[in-house]
């Protein structure tokens, strides 16, 4: 079970819209996928389309992470008909993202997916920080995917989050590696975009993943519809989804052992 958490400091830069395009293609390769859904305003649980009826959510099995409490808090996504479940959202969740200095409670989301079992990947939607949730959730993961557009400040962004996962290695989450860098609403015709991409590769090298994703509004109507991005008609879905599975793909290869060097300033 590979569990890969999907973060970034800053908000709107896409971090949902990959979990979900993940999620997209894990289903499409049979793949048996648990999404956890930690993010308090719980856009995946809405786009995932679970029903309605669930009894807890993450932030119980925060409160109690005991077996019961974790899979009473699992539900199928109305994706598919098996293959893919949610750990349910809720903003509930926001008690658990002050930052614990002590460390007691970073491990709480690893130990309650301890309990969980028959799934091949699990990816976690952390919230817009790098608090107390995205740490849990950081702490529960094998890899980790730091999300940014090409942007000024998202770049910035992206510093601060790679800092944050290499200082969870040296404590409570020593077996976590960044799978790398996310670039998400690419233009292919935007000088600015590529001068971002640019300064990119230039901190972080081969950490930034290939492919970026384009910007198409094919991915806000598959999400608006609650559907998967491969389900979804048109060219510029089938682009976004042969995107995602190269990045599946990526995330599903063999451990590679960066030399993560701290460039970034
Ligand atoms: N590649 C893309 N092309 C077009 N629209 C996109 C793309 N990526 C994300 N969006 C849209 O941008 C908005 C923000 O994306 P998303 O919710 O995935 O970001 P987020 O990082 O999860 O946000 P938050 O920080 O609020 O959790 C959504 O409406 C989404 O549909
Ligand atoms: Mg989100």
């Amino acid at each position: 079970m590979l569990v890969l958490g999907v973060c970034s400091l800053k908000g709107g830069v896409g971090k949902t819209s990959v979990t979900l395009g993940l999620a997209s293609a894990a289903l499409e390769r049979g793949l048996r996928t648990l999404v956890v859904d930690l993010d308090p305003q719980a856009d995946s649980t809405l786009a995932l389309a679970v029903a309605p009826g669930t009894a807890l959510d993450v932030a119980a099995v925060l409160d109690d992470p005991r077996a019961e409490t974790v899979l009473a808090a699992i539900a199928p996504s109305g994706w598919a008909d098996g293959g893919l479940d949610v750990l349910i959202g809720s903003a509930g969740g926001m008690r658990h993202d002050a930052i614990d200095e002590a460390g007691r409670d970073v491990d709480r989301l690893r130990f309650a997916l301890s309990w969980v079992n028959g799934y091949d990947l699990v990816l976690i939607d952390c919230p817009p920080s790098l608090g107390g949730l995205t740490r849990k959730g950081l702490t529960a993961s094998d890899r980790a995917v730091v999300v940014t557009e090409p942007g000024l400040f998202s770049v910035m962004a992206v510093g601060r989050a790679m800092r944050t996962i290499d200082e969870l290695r040296r404590g409570p989450a020593m077996t976590l590696q960044p799978l790398g860098v996310v670039v998400n609403r690419v233009r292919t015709r935007s000088v600015e975009h590529a001068f971002r991409l640019e300064e990119l590769r230039g901190l972080y090298g081969p950490l930034v993943l290939t492919p970026q994703i384009p910007e198409r509004a094919a991915l806000q109507q598959a999400q608006g519809a609650a559907q998967p991005v491969h389900a979804w008609p048109g060219q510029a879905a089938a682009e976004l989804a042969r995107a995602f599975d190269e990045l599946l793909d990526r995330a599903l290869r063999a451990p590679a052992t960066h030399q993560y060097a701290r460039r970034q300033g």
